[in-house]
């Protein structure tokens, strides 16, 4: 236990839910985070850390440097809200129809400021920097603003040695933290498949090549890509989520499209999925005389988490909010997160923080009825804390 560090957590409780509140009420969808990347800025300089602004769009980076040289770690938060109206009676709502902090970025802005306080303040104890990387854009994937702010250079200068990522879930009971060692979530790829067939009379089917019968050996044969193909041990999922073609009953359609994603842990059976599905294509098209191209775009890789920066996490915030606020996530999930892309570059831990009340219901992230207890801000903001002064002891 750390009873310094939890008072430092305390005294900033009521400041941390109004930041929170504030934030929930102006809700900014991804690379329109304007307010929210100025609100963060703001409250950084007032701390005495250096800030850079306007990163790729809306992306602030906070440096915090220590007394003495010595390694550097970052923390990221993601800023942007979703296009979700709001449906909860609070009196915090939203005030931009359309437009919602369903996912809880908000209070990731809070606590990423809440450390940004507390570790202001034990500056002179660190051996090295602190790296506050504000984030926008988590949810438009696949175009999300961890990529871009990799490229403008956030992981340099000084260089990241490890970085910290975190997420509210609400299904999580309040005080409660989970890790996962290793692979935590999958890589999120799309594609389009456009079909080429030849339309004609329906009475004629001889004169034509049917884009929707070719469509429909497509659906049935990119099944077996998982259930025959990819390792079972090896997760991954193939989900075709539209199909469209033809324009009425009595016409046969000269064309089809259909739309799915793939999720892998692995560049490997990334690779592999992406192959076999251009090669189902184009071979079933061939052999019924139709033409079709696959469209296929790599959104999010998967998220890896480090070991030892897993380990640090665990043990710091056992250390300070007792050996029961931790537990492990059992398996990894087929959900996507941008933050996968750091994790590719440098050691990374993602935990997740839990945002259930007391005894309540919950709402899952993205919904429109989505909240979270905001007794977890500065626990939240004191766990980072934490696992930042272990790391640059
Ligand atoms: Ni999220």
């Amino acid at each position: 236990m750390n009873p310094q560090l939890l008072q430092a957590g305390e005294a900033i409780t009521k400041q941390l839910i109004d930041i929170r509140r504030d934030i929930h009420m102006h809700p900014e969808l991804g690379m329109e985070e304007y307010r929210t990347a100025r609100l963060a800025a703001e409250h950084l300089r007032s701390l005495d850390i250096e800030v850079e602004e306007e990163i790729s769009g809306t992306g602030v980076v906070g440096l915090l440097k220590g007394k003495t040289p010595g390694k550097t770690i970052a923390i990221r938060g993601d800023m942007d809200a979703l296009a979700v109206d709001e449906e909860n009676d609070v009196p915090y709502k939203s005030r931009f129809p359309g437009k919602m902090h369903a996912c809880g970025h908000d209070g990731h802005v809070a606590i990423l400021l809440g450390a940004a306080m507390i570790l202001s303040k034990m500056r002179d104890s660190l051996k090295g920097q602190v790296k506050f990387i504000f984030q926008p854009a988590e949810e438009k994937g696949p175009d999300g603003g961890a990529k871009f702010l990799i490229k403008a250079g956030v992981l340099k200068e000084p260089d990241v040695d490890a970085i910290i990522g975190f997420h509210i879930f609400p299904h999580i009971p309040a005080g409660q933290y989970m890790v996962r060692y290793g692979k935590m979530m999958a890589a999120s790829d799309t594609f389009q498949i456009a079909i080429k067939g030849k339309g004609g009379h329906p009475g004629l089917p001889h004169q034509t090549v049917d884009a929707v019968v070719v469509s429909g050996y497509i659906i049935t044969s990119l099944q077996t890509i998982v259930s025959r193909n990819t390792n079972p041990l090896e997760p991954s999922v193939v989900t075709l989520g539209t199909i469209n073609g033809g324009t009425r009953h009595n016409i046969i359609a000269d064309k089809a499209e259909i739309k799915g994603t793939a999720r892998t842990f692995t560049e490997t059976s990334r690779t592999f999925v992406e192959e076999k599905i251009k090669a189902l294509v184009q071979s079933i098209c061939q052999g019924m005389g139709a033409e079709g191209e696959v469209n296929y775009q790599n959104g999010y890789p998967h998220l890896e988490n480090d070991d030892q920066v897993v380990q640090l996490i665990e043990s710091s915030i056992k250390d300070v909010m007792g050996p029961e606020a931790v537990f492990h996530m059992e398996q990894p999930v087929m959900g996507s997160e941008d933050f996968a892309y750091f994790s590719h570059h440098v050691p990374s831990g993602y935990f997740i923080i839990g945002g259930k009340a007391d005894g309540g219901g919950f709402h899952p992230n993205h919904h429109p009825k989505f909240n979270f207890d905001e007794g977890i801000l500065s626990p939240g903001a004191v766990v980072l804390s934490k696992i930042v002064s272990d790391y640059l002891k």
